[in-house]
């Protein structure tokens, strides 16, 4: 069949839908287009936009200005761990290179820099004598952030766990949780002057069940289900003993976390998928956010665990619970829920092989999970400041000829999702700022260089940096406030 024109079918459909007659021209022309456009696809005044890395990820220098040793240097160096066997030895040499990542994001017109602090580069051995080098160094960094105009937003514990840390039990050990939080107070009571905005933790979900639980990341250990349990309730106490750390010495500070929310989307908009996906979210995110927020572990998930359920305390639960100022949500799929007349009320439906995803195959293209995940966090946990502190995806990138990365496919992510997250902005929901994953390629863990996050394109070779058409899109939309 000849394909309709399709301009001039949309056209005639958009019309259609408002009864007008084509008045010719440029739509988007009208006079009134552009105010009615920000009204209604606009950020709210004061959007905070900004782009997220982590200190193994991207730093390097390893070995360099006292920092010790940390548990991802010990796994990545262990043959078969990682993808070829890549460390984060040198990374993107941020460590030296700051200067020049903090031209890129004044030139993308950020004016946010998630970032995290090694807890090696201050404790080498996890507590004891500090490494004034490494208090210098993030000074240094977080000054040149201000100066540049960009607020620093600094995660205390993105991973790197020091390495004598986990040879006394890591997280499995309640004494890291005090450590941390000894570590925490330490480092916002130095810099607590140039950094107002700290998480205390990227992903407990990630590092706990990856790390401890399927031994795929660092310290790559398979627990069984009570260890895990109580590593787990070892790591959100280490969160709140950490928000008390830093308020005590540090009293202006902004204190967060930034925690992978795990997104449930109604199967499709109907009251009863709705309210499933309620159930579903506070469920899902029991161990964590919900904890967090609630003071308290769900009946569901203390039922679920039985005799392997974590030991815990009524003032631990208190502490775990400590108010903070914002949350952090890292958010890049999203899981669909139907109702179901199951105990849980819900169902998480399975995926099909078709379904669509980014280069990293858990990257399964699910927008509306930046609707309903801050969303739910909202409604659900009462949370009142909510960041998206991780959204983004891998792709294919590859250079041009004319030395440009057309990725056209992390355009279209991008645009898709924020548009998503744009809907929940204008119907209240209060996000007050993007971290965009990632500024630059950088180091993807176990799956090594082998993955580009970046709206930057590294070359390892050369650690030449080129902005991507992403990078353009995001300054275009920053510069709008439009999409
Ligand atoms: C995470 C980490 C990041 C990852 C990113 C892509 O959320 O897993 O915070 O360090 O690199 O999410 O996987």
């Amino acid at each position: 069949m000849k394909p309709i024109n399709r301009r001039s079918f949309s056209q005639l459909a958009s019309l259609a839908a408002v009864g007008m007659a084509w008045p010719g021209g440029d739509l988007l022309a009208a006079p009134d287009a552009a105010a009615k456009r920000t009204e209604q696809r606009g950020f709210a005044k004061g959007f905070l936009w900004g782009s997220a890395t982590a200190s193994y990820q991207v730093e390097g220098a390893v070995h360099e200005d006292g920092r010790g040793t940390s548990i991802w240097d010990t796994f990545s160096h262990t043959p078969g761990k990682t993808f070829h066997g890549d460390t984060g030895d040198v990374a993107t040499d941020s460590y030296h290179r700051y200067g020049e990542d903090i031209a890129l994001m004044k030139a993308i017109g950020l004016r946010g820099c998630r970032f995290s602090i090694a807890w090696p580069r201050i404790f080498p051995n996890g507590a004891g004598q500090p490494n004034q080098r490494g208090i210098d160094h993030y000074r240094r960094f977080a000054e040149a952030l201000r100066e540049a105009g960009i607020e620093p937003f600094c995660t205390l514990y993105h991973w790197d766990l020091p390495q004598v840390q986990q040879d006394k039990g890591g997280w499995q050990n309640r004494a890291t949780a005090q450590a941390f939080a000894d570590y925490a107070g330490y480092t916002a009571g130095k810099l607590g002057d140039v950094i107002e905005n700290w998480m205390t933790m990227n992903e407990m979900r990630s590092f706990i069940e990856i790390g401890y639980g399927r031994g795929e990341h660092a310290p790559g250990l398979k627990l069984g289900r009570k260890d895990l349990a109580q590593a787990r309730h070892h790591a959100v106490l280490g969160h709140g003993l950490a928000v008390q750390a830093i308020r005590a010495a540090a009293p202006g500070a902004k204190v967060g976390s930034a925690e992978s929310c795990d997104s449930v989307i109604p199967a499709f908009n109907a009251a009863e998928h709705i309210a499933a996906a309620r159930k579903a979210f506070v469920e899902e995110n029991a161990a964590y956010l919900t904890v967090m927020h609630t003071g308290r572990y769900t009946e569901g998930y203390l039922a679920k665990l039985g005799a392997d359920a974590p030991v815990f305390t009524p003032e631990e639960l208190k502490t775990i619970a400590t108010p903070t100022d914002f949350q952090g949500l890292n958010i890049y799929s999203g899981a669909y829920v139907r109702a179901a007349a199951s105990d849980s009320g819900y169902d998480i439906l399975s995926k099909p092989a078709s379904y669509p995803h980014m280069a990293s195959p858990w990257i399964h293209i699910a927008p509306e999970a930046l609707y309903w995940g801050p969303r739910f966090a909202a409604e659900e946990l009462r949370i009142r400041n909510i960041y998206v502190t991780e959204n983004g995806c891998s792709s294919a990138d590859t250079v041009a000829a004319d030395g440009e990365v057309y990725d056209t496919d992390r355009v279209m992510y991008l645009q898709a999702y924020l548009t998503q997250l744009q809907r929940g902005v204008q119907e209240g929901v209060p996000v007050r700022g993007y971290f965009l994953w990632s500024l630059l390629d950088n180091y993807e863990w176990a799956d090594g260089y082998s993955k580009r996050f970046g709206i930057t394109y590294v070359d390892f070779a050369t650690q030449k940096r080129t902005l991507k058409l992403s990078a353009k899109f995001y300054r275009n939309t920053i510069a709008q406030q439009v999409l």
